[in-house]
């Protein structure tokens, strides 16, 4: 069933309170709810209409009776009312142990937890359950107190105490009117991390993060972020914390990273428990940035709500685009600009790696979808990463100051609203004076729109004349509004001074291009320069350059700017690994071409650059991406190219390697700081590319960095380089890291996800669906936990396509989807969207894809979120 954004109708009946009672019991649990209701005067009228999904409905009383006519289906009541007011009265029984969906109220490692977005709460009690629906909430929670001692929900704690029978209860009470989907309740056996802080205004706040006690002592870099993110929200957007006290709990099963309940976010416990020993930097980095992207959703997403899920961009994009705007600032304070670009780079490798692939598949959708079957299916890169695109776009057109006063209009305008993308961007042009009406198009247009350039010098008038184009499929009329950063490169590599219509800039410059095709002419250019296009990324597009070997390999060791440098070696290796890969394809023998050896060997010879930024432009572009970008997708062959690409270099260049490994040594007590960051990767990826090669002097360099490791990253990163590779270490360091952290599920994560993406350096192995399947049946693998599924699933379905694309892997992935169909339909569609793109692959792995399609929409009791991939897949 298909809903679409056209069909929008206000509601006829709001909710302005809601009180709630849970008699919270796993197996069966009693939800009293009382709406006060009134009519809306802006709606048509119409029924009062609650939603509810796998409820039992005990009781339903209007006003104190029993409604004569009211209509009920499994998921929907319909009563018409009279009057401007009423009172409903519903009891529903409900059985959080028996959830496995995981959405709506569960029970996990043996307390009681919820997740109401997008449309959990219709599985807790009957509701208008939709976004548009703000109401004033009382929760009264009442629980067993020996197994539950805490009990936690939104606001304020406003009573307490024990009742009969060794139960107690506890009453919540909301100020803020709020969605439904921001509700949420905790009961549970926790400890608790506080702090109390003054924020800008001085008021007093408590922070509070729950967890396991055993987990407590992990909870200290989830503090210091949640307090960082809390400052910077206050300096760079004079927002401030509206609440008495703000509390995180962790939960070992989610499905998703985290959730921004009211004064309550419930976290996935990867995504905030780490200590030096058990996470990665790039864990340290994910909870600053998620705490912090949770924290930002107090603003975006909850005092100002999206009208309906097709607004979904509007809290997400924007809420992204803070995060990732928080970390490059909070790197920069410490790391400076190179750390802000290595950021950049991060998030656009994520964009190319997840967000490009869905827009030219199946599943393609504007930020703003104009229909969906399943709203779960629709949290997406799109949605989210290319929506923080679409901000930062608004932010580079409008300047920062701009964007800020655009900002604060927004929020005296919207402040406990639930609104629209448009009226977003409304308040964003009204702000700034300006017309936005044309930018409004990425908000409908699917797909990635492609940017050309062609530049021409005239060396007698010193003028250098670019034409940019754009091209989008399928909408030729329609140009979008796109901000197009450039700077032009001298021969001795330094950015020229750029002259339009007599105004100088020094080095980069932007452009608008707002029509299919325009040009401008540089004046005073005093020598024919190399063009460097898109710096910084400034839109989400598709740069289609066609620049020479040579023309790469000078922006790759000069572009004035860091992204744009680090592309134009991405832009290299691509060709590079492409062109290898047809050579495999073709039967053909490989070899690297010299030129791009040198370009490359320069690079890694630069002594000049931050070892975070060095890492990112020595690390070759992602499998998933390459994928992409090859016709038809051959997985087989480009392994092999990458294979033979890791190993060539691994070996030329043997001995810098090493030198640069031994040079990247950090010395004393962990710290989580760009600096030494940035050593551990550019140390890592070094060992990766010696143990690729088979170097004897690199297998000993990881085993001892393994042995002697301080930290998860150098042992996590010595371990990956091993399994990435023919080293005899390998088994023996996998059963040691198991050894070491068997009892503990989070680092065990790493584990599986480590096997199950490992390619086959030894090609007498046997495949890595062996030992995958064999790890299905590991003691510590749960297919009820998300996380686990992730790890071993997601680390073979979509991390490791050169084993996974098989006859045998697609018929796995059918028996695996249909499987996880039955126990958690959100993350069994997430798996389900590995084979989505498959008609761009080569013939052989079409058939076998199709049939595993197939078996998988034929399959009984097919969930709407599985049901809706594999349906959009085939058709
Ligand atoms: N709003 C959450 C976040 O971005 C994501 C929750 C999505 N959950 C879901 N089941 N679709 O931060
Ligand atoms: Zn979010």
């Amino acid at each position: 069933q298909t809903i679409r954004r056209a069909d929008y109708q206000p509601l006829a009946w709001t909710v302005t309170d809601v009180d709630l009672h849970f008699a919270l019991d796993p197996a069966a649990t009693l939800v009293r709810s009382r709406l006060t209701l009134k009519r809306n005067p802006r709606a048509p009228a119409g029924p009062l209409v609650l939603l509810g999904d796998e409820l039992e409905l005990v009781s339903l009383q209007i006003d104190g009776r029993t409604p004569a006519a009211a209509r009920i289906t499994d998921t929907r009541i319909e009563v018409d009312l009279d009057g401007d007011t009423a009172t409903a009265d519903i009891v529903t029984r409900i059985a959080p142990a028996k959830n496995t969906a995981l959405s709506g109220l569960y029970t996990s490692r043996g307390g009681f937890f919820t997740q109401c977005e997008a449309e959990g709460f219709r599985r807790i009690t009957w509701f208008p359950d939709r976004p548009d629906a703000m109401a004033r909430y009382t929760v009264t929670l009442e629980a067993d107190k020996a197994s539950y001692p805490v009990l936690l929900s939104n606001g304020n704690l406003v009573g307490h105490g024990e009742l009969a029978d060794g139960r107690h209860f506890a009453r919540w009470q909301d100020p803020f009117p709020k969605p439904s989907y921001l509700f949420a309740l905790v009961a549970a056996d926790l400890a608790v991390n506080e702090r109390r802080i003054t924020t800008m205004s001085g008021r007093e706040v408590l922070l509070q993060i729950w967890t396991e006690t055993a987990a407590l002592e992990r909870t200290g870099h989830a503090m210091e972020s949640l307090v960082r993110a809390i400052r910077w929200d206050e300096e760079r957007f004079g927002l401030e914390l509206d609440l008495e006290r703000f509390m995180i709990v962790a939960v070992s099963d989610f499905n998703m990273g985290a959730m921004e309940n009211k004064g309550l976010n419930i976290f996935n416990s990867k995504l905030l428990l780490a200590t030096p020993d058990t996470a990665t930097d790039v864990d340290y980095e994910s909870i600053e940035a998620v705490v912090a992207h949770e924290y930002f959703h107090n603003w975006t997403g909850n005092r100002v709500t999206c009208r309906d899920w097709f607004q979904l961009t509007l809290k997400e994009g924007l809420t992204v685009f803070r995060d990732q705007e928080f970390t490059a600032d909070m790197l920069a304070a410490e790391g400076g600009d190179s750390a802000r670009a290595v950021k950049r780079i991060d998030d656009v490798r994520v964009l190319r790696a997840a967000q490009f692939p869905e827009d030219a598949g199946p599943m393609a959708h504007p930020i703003r979808p104009d229909s969906y079957q399943e709203i779960n299916n629709f949290y997406t890169a799109t949605v989210y990463e290319k929506g923080a695109e679409v901000i930062r776009m608004l932010q580079t057109l409008l300047g920062r100051d701009g964007f800020r006063k655009g900002m604060d209009l927004y929020f005296a305008r919207h402040d406990g609203q639930a609104v629209t993308c448009d009226d977003f961007v409304a308040a964003m042009a009204d702000a700034n004076g300006r017309d936005l009406t044309q930018f409004l198009r990425w908000y409908s247009r699917p797909g990635t729109p492609r940017l050309s350039a062609s530049g021409r010098y005239d060396a007698a008038a010193q003028t250098y004349t670019l034409t940019l184009a754009q091209r989008s499929a399928g909408a030729a009329d329609e140009a979008l509004l796109i901000p197009v950063a450039v700077g032009l490169l001298g021969a001795d590599g330094r950015d020229l001074p750029l002259t339009l219509a007599g105004a100088t800039a020094p080095g980069t410059r932007l452009l608008e291009l707002d029509a299919a095709e325009q040009t401008w002419t540089f004046t005073g250019v005093a020598e024919r320069p190399v063009l460097s296009l898109l710096r910084g990324f400034s839109a989400p597009v598709i740069a289609d350059l066609d620049e020479d070997d040579a023309t790469l390999a000078f922006r790759m060791a000069h572009d004035g700017d860091p992204f744009n440098r680090w592309d134009a070696a991405q832009r290299f290796m691509e060709r590079t690994v492409l062109g290898l890969a047809a050579d495999a394809a073709a039967g053909r023998p490989l070899a690297t071409p010299e030129a791009f050896v040198a370009a490359f060997g320069a690079l890694l010879a630069d002594d000049a650059l931050d070892p975070a930024f060095h890492a990112q432009a020595l690390a070759l572009p992602g499998e998933s991406y390459l994928l992409e970008r090859m016709t038809p997708a051959d997985p087989a062959a480009l392994r092999t190219a990458l294979m033979h690409l890791l190993r060539d270099l691994g070996k030329r260049f043997a001995a810098d390697w090493l030198d640069r490994h031994l040079d990247c040594r950090v010395a004393g007590d962990y710290r989580y700081h760009p600096r030494d960051v940035g050593l551990r990767a550019l140390g890592n990826l070094c060992l990766r590319y010696l143990c690729a090669a088979g170097e004897l002097a690199g297998f000993a360099a990881a085993e001892r960095q393994f042995a002697q490791a301080g930290n998860m990253s150098e042992r996590l990163g010595a371990l990956g380089a091993l399994v990435h590779s023919a080293a005899p270490q390998r088994d023996s360091a996998l059963a040691a890291f198991h050894a070491h952290y068997a009892t503990d599920t989070l680092v065990l994560d790493k584990w599986f996800a480590l096997q199950a993406g490992a390619w086959r350096w030894d090609p007498a192995a046997a495949p890595t669906l062996a030992r995958v399947r064999q790890l299905l049946a590991h003691p510590a693998f749960a297919a009820t936990n998300p996380n686990k599924v992730y790890a071993l699933l997601g680390g073979y379905f979509r991390a490791n396509p050169g084993e996974f694309h098989s006859p045998d892997g697609h018929a796995f992935w059918a028996e695996q989807i249909v499987a996880l169909n039955a126990i958690n339909p959100q993350v069994a569609a997430r798996m389900a969207r590995a084979l989505e793109r498959w008609r761009s692959f080569t013939p052989a792995l079409q058939a076998s894809m199709r049939r595993a399609l197939e078996t998988v929409a034929a399959s009984e009791g097919l969930s709407p979120d599985v049901a809706e991939i594999v349906g959009k897949a085939l058709a």
